[in-house]
């Protein structure tokens, strides 16, 4: 099938790559020219595990081409997606300027025998608003008058493992009101569809809907188990211990109840506040969306607390090593990164970072500039040279099993701030460290005394 995509971000470049690989002809457009000209010379702007090799391999066939004129691309296709940014607004709603823009654009030169779909995330009627701003251009510009075919098709990738998702998803869920595109959806997808029957179609509104409802779940488990951490630091238990207590119940399950520092990137926290956004405008208070948000906003900061603490809460003149800035592993975007909040706290109280993360730097430098109080290095143990200590934000497979003797050697005091639990607080103690984690005891370094006394006992 010939497909177009506007937007060539995370959704638009991943999507247009892996339909190219099952085969069908795709152009993607996007606005920012530089962006166009780097796919064109097979740079990849984004890091996402497989894509590189994805794209290029695509674009050599022919079948993957970069485009910033709007009109050839409208032509091409006989799918259309908008995968453009739709972020937080002042008021919290999702700002579909970029939506609409598009869709003012593909009003221009739009046939009858086209369908258009929104792949953004985008709150429910938007589709109807994308078929409106259509026929409002087709009247300004006297095109031919039909109604546009307009459906859903809400992107449910994770970033870090965005080119798997797409090729093995766990369900495609399709928004139409008519059997046309639901065939033109279904015929799409079929590559994707081969396993078992992963294609739900339902009313535009409801597939609208089903995206945001999965975010917002996602984050109230990461929301629920940060307060519960909170509450097992003050009582005394483990969360770690906990987490396993109740994910053995197939109600809850293991998956996604980790406790950490906050969830972070470029969905969660705009797709819950525009959530409540909407349910605002419709005359309802969302008490628990208000909630998640506002515990994460408390959970950010739950590191910096700790470090404070720690110190007397006096860091003037301290340094503090930082493993990891971007959101989650396997990705280099910092959009909302807990670590960010972290930084600014630090430098607040006259601390200084020296920071390592396997692919974010480029953009942490971008966000941040360059200042004096942050260094970045080019691998983990320089980030602990003359620093005080040790804090874990992002949980990159490279920190699991870190020489900790090397660690110990580096900081000027032995003590970690472990904000994805990632090490074991007794191994730590004997190693002669100081752990604090996230919903645990913090531990103290054994004694010389204490660890004969433990390897007495275990003979
Ligand atoms: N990133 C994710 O993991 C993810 C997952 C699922 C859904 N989504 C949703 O998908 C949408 C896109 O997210 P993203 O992360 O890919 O965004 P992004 O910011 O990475 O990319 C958006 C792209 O759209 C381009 N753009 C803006 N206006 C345009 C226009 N008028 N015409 C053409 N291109 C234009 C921008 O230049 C940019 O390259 C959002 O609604 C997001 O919520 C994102």
């Amino acid at each position: 099938m010939r497909i177009s995509i506007f937007g060539t971000g995370y959704v638009g470049l991943v999507t247009g790559a892996c339909l190219a690989e099952v085969g069908n002809d795709v152009v993607c457009m996007d606005i920012d020219q530089d962006k166009v000209d780097a796919l064109n010379r097979g740079e990849i702007p984004i890091f996402e595990p497989g894509l590189e090799g994805l794209v290029q391999r695509n674009a050599e066939t022919g079948r993957l081409r970069f485009s910033s004129d709007a009109a050839e691309t409208i032509r091409h296709g006989e799918i259309l997606f908008i995968a453009v940014g739709t972020p937080s607004d002042m008021d919290g709603s999702a700002d579909l300027r970029a939506v609409l823009s598009v869709a003012r654009t593909i009003g221009r030169e739009l046939t009858e025998s086209q369908l258009v779909v929104t792949k953004s995330t985008v709150p429910v009627g938007t589709a109807e608003k994308v078929r409106a701003s259509i026929i409002e251009t087709m009247a300004e510009t006297g095109a031919s008058r039909f109604t546009p075919r307009v459906a859903s098709n809400p992107e449910f990738l994770k970033e870090g493992a965005a080119v798997k998702d797409f090729m093995a998803p766990d369900r495609i869920v399709i928004g139409v009101d008519d059997p046309q595109s639901e065939s033109q959806l279904r015929r799409l997808y079929a590559p994707f569809n081969r396993n078992r029957e992963k294609i739900f179609s339902m009313d535009i509104a409801s597939a609208e809907l089903t995206k945001y409802a999965a975010n917002a779940m996602l984050a109230t488990k990461i929301s629920f188990m940060n307060e519960l951490a909170n509450i097992a630091e003050r009582v005394g238990a483990d969360i770690e211990r906990v987490r396993i207590g109740i994910g053995s119940d197939p109600r809850i399950g293991y998956h996604f109840i980790y406790p950490g520092v906050g969830y972070g990137g470029s969905c969660f926290p705009k797709d819950i506040r525009a959530l409540a956004r909407t349910a605002a405008d419709h005359d309802h208070q969302a008490r628990i969306l208000q909630a998640v948000e506002t515990v994460n906003q408390k959970q950010k900061l739950r590191l910096f607390e700790k470090v404070s603490l720690h110190f007397g809460n006096d860091l003037a003149g301290r340094t503090i090593a930082l493993w990891g800035l971007a959101f989650k592993p396997e990705t280099d975007d910092m959009r909302e990164a807990p670590a960010l909040v972290l930084m600014e706290a630090l430098w607040e109280a006259g601390a200084k970072v020296r920071a390592f993360d396997p692919k974010a730097m480029p953009e942490t430098r971008r966000i941040c500039g360059e200042r004096e109080d942050l260094t970045l290095v080019a691998e983990p143990y320089a980030a602990l040279e003359g620093a005080d200590a040790l804090v874990v934000v992002t949980e990159w497979k490279a920190f699991w099993s870190p020489d900790f003797e090397r660690i110990k050697s580096l900081l000027s005091e032995p003590v970690i701030f472990d904000g994805r639990n990632i090490y074991d607080p007794q191994d730590l103690a004997l190693l002669g460290f100081r752990h604090e984690g996230i919903g645990r005891r913090a531990t103290l370094p054994e004694t010389a005394a204490e660890k004969s006394g433990i390897a007495a006992s275990g003979h």
